[in-house]
């Protein structure tokens, strides 16, 4: 007798120990699925757990996360209840109960069995451990958010590539500059785009980066239509998943560049605009020591002595000579312009028209009604008209016409790089003559360049500096054979100064 109950209990007590195993490990299935989401995974818990308890058909659960509630299909407080803390890092954050619905014979907690005790200690552990999971999940989820966010945003290029040059990871704004899509560039190495010419070089960049930890260079690159731009490029090494990789972050230098070729430019103008004034000084000095002595000799010698006609033709050479020495005074004249408010386009029309009188090339001039005036040196700048004009005419010794156009144009980007914001006439010279070749295009403007048999290369550049002290610019288009386009933005002066 006493035996068989033994027997009993062992029995009844494996069988609890089958029903807890049995629903611990669907409930482990449950929280382990990889597809659902948390809310229906806690629901499908609930939806399940009566099937652990002694009785299922008159069992019911709550679960309470936070401000949630989850609960199975009959549920109903009821006094036969028992509950257990649910704990992520040792804080409670909810709770799990399990009611029965009605009276139930008396058990070890009553009516719950002791298996039941264990069953709901065991699922609030694997609950606790399941949602501490999915915060950090969430955690993670959105800091790496945050990072690609910020990767994205970046105004500069970042490009993570492998020590063999190949391109694992870059962000949207490489992938707009260089005219790729994200999965195109995710196929290409940096050879792909640095440009041809500097390719080689990479490298020997990588190998400095290993060596320093970090490397600043300035490169070249290659957009996908073969167009390039030139970067500043700073690179160094960082640990991609299993791998040691290169992250660089790349700035598109276009407009420091022109920044600083019009700086050097400014500059070489300045410093050629010293000396020329230096020389022209000296020089004139010298041409009225030899006017006065040439004339002197000429006094002493009688009418018609042979040496009066050669000292008559260095007389004219000499009057050449003053006249270049006038012009590099001009062109170096430092000084700043006198300015006053100008009804520009009318200067402009009647220099225009001044300088064209009795020649054979026409102007044509279109102005905007209600053109803009503008602060000017009057003399600086008929003289920056003039030297277009008469460059126009050399450019068609046959005739031609020379149109001149101007109109108003805000700017407000950098439309034009050297510009400030704001409102500019813009005054455009278009000739019909022979062009300028590609090659003298960016020599134009150099102090002393001419391509002309007498001409002194000084036109274009006191233009230039003209220009720029009054706070505009000069442009130029050209197509051999096509004719010149030479284009002067002017400031217009503030309504409130106009007279
Ligand atoms: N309208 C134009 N058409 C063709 N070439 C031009 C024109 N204006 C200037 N150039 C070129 O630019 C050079 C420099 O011009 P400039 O500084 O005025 O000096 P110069 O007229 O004494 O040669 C010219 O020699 C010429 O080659
Ligand atoms: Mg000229």
């Amino acid at each position: 007798m006493k035996r068989d109950d033994g027997i009993e209990k062992t029995t009844r007590e494996l069988q609890e120990r089958v029903k807890e195993l049995n629903c611990l490990y669907h409930i482990s299935e449950l929280i382990n699925k990889k597809s659902s989401n948390t809310e229906d995974t806690l629901q499908s818990v609930v939806d399940y757990l009566p099937e652990g308890c002694q009785y299922p058909e008159l069992a019911c659960v709550r679960l309470v996360v936070g401000e949630k509630e989850f609960k199975s299909a009959n549920f109903n407080t009821t006094q036969w209840k028992q509950e257990a803390d649910v704990l992520v890092e040792n804080q409670r954050i909810g709770c799990l109960e399990i009611f029965y619905l009605q009276k139930m014979p008396e058990a070890d907690e009553c009516p719950f069995l002791g298996y039941e005790r264990k069953l709901l200690n065991n699922i609030t552990g694997m609950l606790g451990k399941y949602i501490e999971r999915k915060i950090t999940e969430e955690k993670l989820k959105r800091s790496e958010k945050r990072f690609r966010d910020i990767f994205n945003n970046s105004a500069d290029s970042i490009f993570i590539h492998d020590l063999k040059g190949n391109i694992l990871e870059v962000n949207d704004v490489a992938c707009e500059r260089l005219g790729y899509c994200r999965e195109e560039m995710l196929k290409l190495s940096v050879l792909d785009i640095d440009s041809p010419d500097t390719a080689h070089l990479a490298f020997k960049r990588i190998r400095k980066i290993k060596e320093e930890g970090e490397y600043t260079f300035e490169a070249v690159h290659r957009r996908k239509d073969g167009s390039v731009f030139p970067v500043e490029v700073n690179s160094r090494f960082i640990e991609y998943g299993d791998e040691t990789a290169v992250v660089s972050i790349v700035r598109d230098i276009t407009e420091r560049k022109k920044m600083e070729e019009e700086m050097s430019k400014a500059q070489k103008l300045e410093s050629l605009g010293t000396l020329a004034a230096g020389i022209a000084h000296d020089f004139n000095n010298l041409l009225m020591a030899l006017f006065g002595n040439i004339s002197l000799a000429k006094m002493k010698l009688p009418e018609n002595h042979p040496a009066i006609e050669p000292l008559n033709s260095a007389e004219m050479a000499m009057d050449r000579a003053t006249s270049l020495s006038n012009k590099l005074l001009t062109f170096s004249k430092g000084g700043e312009p006198v300015k006053k408010v100008f009804n520009a386009g009318e200067l402009v029309k009647d220099v225009v028209e001044l300088d064209l009188s009795g020649s054979n090339v026409k102007a044509e001039i279109e102005k905007d009604d209600d053109l803009w005036k503008a602060e000017v040196d009057k003399s600086q700048f008929q003289q920056v008209v003039t030297g277009l004009v008469v460059n126009a005419k050399d450019a068609m010794p046959e005739g031609g016409t020379l149109t001149v156009k101007m109109e108003n144009v805000p700017i407000n980007d950098n439309y034009v790089a050297e510009l400030e914001p704001g409102n500019y006439i813009k005054i455009s010279f278009s000739d019909e003559g022979k062009g300028i070749e590609r090659g003298n295009l960016d020599k134009i403007f150099d102090p002393f360049f001419t391509t002309k048999k007498f001409g002194s290369g000084l036109g274009l550049s006191t233009a230039y500096s003209i220009m720029k002290k009054h706070h505009g610019c000069i442009k130029v288009e050209s197509e051999p054979g096509k004719g010149s386009t030479f284009i002067l933005y002017l400031p217009a002066a503030d309504f409130d100064d106009w007279e």
